[in-house]
């Protein structure tokens, strides 16, 4: 079938949808919701035989669905309505949530049901919920809807509901006085990535973001108690919850450290070290050792790493070498392994290209420093999504495991025609060949775990379920294999050989010639993605890779 996205952003859950629907035959195009004028002409130019909607903020106009059928995916479960679904499962606490795909009529979520998936409901974030569980749900329901519209015997019945209200922040609002920590932990969860719940600090008006559990500092019930590193810790009624991130008005997210300069009076409550802490607590770089191995874990908010992010984690991954193990992974964050330097901190920079140029060298650094390490045979293993500048930092790896579902954005054009770093020259052609590299670079689009597998990207595409101890076994087995020394000497000679061949010093200067024309050249293209993408500017056009219906020589097949 002629399948039209129609969305409000080409988010990962829509690259999802996009990437099966493709991968089941159907020819699919896609068309940001930017005006109806636009998303007339985009039906008028492609003639789907389906509209499908992963992703929309306002209602799809009468002109559209009145002429052709409009699937919507809605975030919650059959007879649910209304804009905070997922806010709303949240905060009540229900033990199961799900997706519901319907056909789009005048009354918001209202049409009949064409198919529905149901999940348990984890204690998470929401962005979190949404990019694993309902991003999950959403992808298996629609192709069941895309099915029963194709085969074209199902009749889709409607379901009796009322419409929930949108959830406004008096109702998130935490009273710091009488709310345990639980309670804030769920407002805070049932707000996360957006719109944060509204809160004061010192005094000023903020929203935020980034909860984590406590389980021994304490203080009177409001009082900032500590911080550490980007996180600052507040006590509730019954304990205390730490805080990741804050966004002042007019401002972006950032680390709340930052947001706020007065939080530098507060105590510094350090980990003594990089082993994971017995109790909760907020950690953001986390080590742990079983069967000869040692796992990295980096939870950075949003899988976005800053100069200061990257420093430590070469520093942990420089102690990680030292330690009697075989192998290391690199297990990065539970939704996101990497999403390459941290625009918001760049954006909010006296100087953003002073500070992407620091940043773009840190995560250079933290690259090659695992691509030097020749103590252990190093994994990375991404349960979570990653991005641009990530998904090649993940490649400096000996071994790329990947799960099933994570989606992949191995390239950087989309922020302003960056040339990208992260020793990509180096990594990419000897995986898939320099004409297969220029592609991935020229194509700027979502790539799926077993396709990055197929092209001999990344090594293993693992199923979801399971996943962390699948990595494990994987590398204990790895750890302890007879061939293990074997393997370690061949990676030491390999490097050797290339190197002699072309330092690495070279690939980097080569790679770090072309940013710096990025960051400080005249064409500010970058700077000004890069703005948009963290101001969340909405879209006023779709790009042409994703928009076919609007190639010049777009003709519908015959
Ligand atoms: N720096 C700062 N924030 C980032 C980020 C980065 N590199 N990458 C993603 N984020 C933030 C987004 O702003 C968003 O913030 P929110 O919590 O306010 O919603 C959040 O992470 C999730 O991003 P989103 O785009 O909604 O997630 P997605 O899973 O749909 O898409 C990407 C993932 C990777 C395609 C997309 O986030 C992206 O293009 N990121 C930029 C990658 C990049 O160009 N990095 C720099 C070059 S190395």
């Amino acid at each position: 079938m002629r399948i039209l996205l129609l969305t409000h952003a080409f988010n990962s859950l829509t690259q999802r949808v996009y990437c099966a629907l493709a991968g089941r035959g159907h020819l699919v195009s896609v068309e940001l919701d930017i005006a109806d004028s636009v998303s007339e002409e985009a039906v008028a130019l492609f003639k789907p035989d389906l509209v499908v909607a992963p992703f929309l903020k306002r209602a799809i106009p009468e002109s559209l669905w009145s002429r052709y059928r409009c699937l919507i995916v809605h975030p919650g479960v059959p007879g649910d309505r209304g804009p905070s679904a997922l806010d709303w499962a949240i905060t009540d606490g229900v033990p199961e949530w799900g997706v519901t795909v319907l056909q789009a009529e005048a009354e918001m979520d209202a049409g009949p049901v064409w198919a529905a998936a149901r999940f348990p409901l984890r204690c998470a974030r929401k962005a979190s919920v949404y990019r694993q569980e309902v991003t999950e749900a959403a992808v298996q329901a629609v192709l069941v809807a895309v099915d029963r519209v194709q085969a074209g015997n199902f009749t889709p019945e409607r379901v009796p509901g009322l419409a929930r209200p949108l959830l406004r922040q008096a109702e998130r609002a935490i009273d710091w006085q009488a709310h345990s920590s639980a309670e804030v932990l769920s407002r805070m969860h049932a707000a996360d990535g957006f719109p944060g719940v509204a809160d004061r600090l010192f005094g000023q008006p903020c929203h935020l973001f980034d909860a984590w559990p406590e389980a021994s500092l304490r203080g009177a019930p409001g009082e900032l108690i500590a911080r550490r590193e980007t996180a600052i810790c507040r006590a509730t009624a019954d304990g205390a919850v730490w805080i990741g991130h804050v966004k002042r008005p007019g401002g972006v997210k950032l680390p709340a450290t930052l947001a706020f300069p007065e939080t530098a009076a507060l105590p510094e409550q350090a980990l003594a070290n990089w082993w994971k802490s017995p109790l909760p607590t907020w950690q953001d770089i986390a080590y742990e050792e079983a069967g000869g191995v040692g796992f990295l874990r980096f939870e950075f908010y949003n899988g976005a790493m800053g100069s200061a992010q990257c420093r430590r984690l070469a520093e942990a991954f420089r102690w990680a070498s030292t330690r009697p193990t075989r192998v290391i992974v690199l297990r990065g964050g539970e939704d996101f392994w990497s999403n390459g330097i941290h625009l918001n901190l760049i954006e909010a920079a006296e100087s953003p290209a002073d500070a992407s140029w620091e940043n773009i060298n840190a995560i250079d650094d933290l690259a090659e420093a695992i691509l030097r390490c020749e103590t252990q045979l190093t994994v990375a293993a991404l349960g979570g999504n990653a991005g641009a500048g990530g998904c090649f930092l993940a490649r400096a790896c000996d071994r790329v495991w990947v799960r099933d579902g994570v989606m992949l954005n191995p390239h950087y054009k989309n922020m302003g025609n960056l040339f990208g770093s992260e020793f990509w020259t180096y990594l990419l052609p000897p995986r898939v060949g320099a004409e297969g590299a220029a592609a991935i670079m020229r194509h700027r689009l979502p790539m799926t775990a077993a396709e990055a597998v197929n092209i001999g990207f990344y090594d293993a595409c693992l199923p979801g379920p399971g996943f962390v101890v699948d990595v494990a076994r994987r590398a204990a087995e790895m750890a302890n294999s007879a061939g293990f020394s074997a393997q370690l000497a061949a990676k030491v000679a390999q490097r050797a050989a290339d190197e002699a061949l072309k330092p690495l010093a070279a690939y980097r200067a080569e790679e770090l010639a072309a940013m710096r024309r990025n960051f400080y050249g005249f064409d500010p293209s970058y700077h000004v993605a890069r703005y948009h993408f963290v101001s969340k500017t909405p879209h006023s056009w779709t790009p042409r890779h994703l928009a076919r219906h609007r190639d010049l020589d777009w003709k519908i097949p015959e």
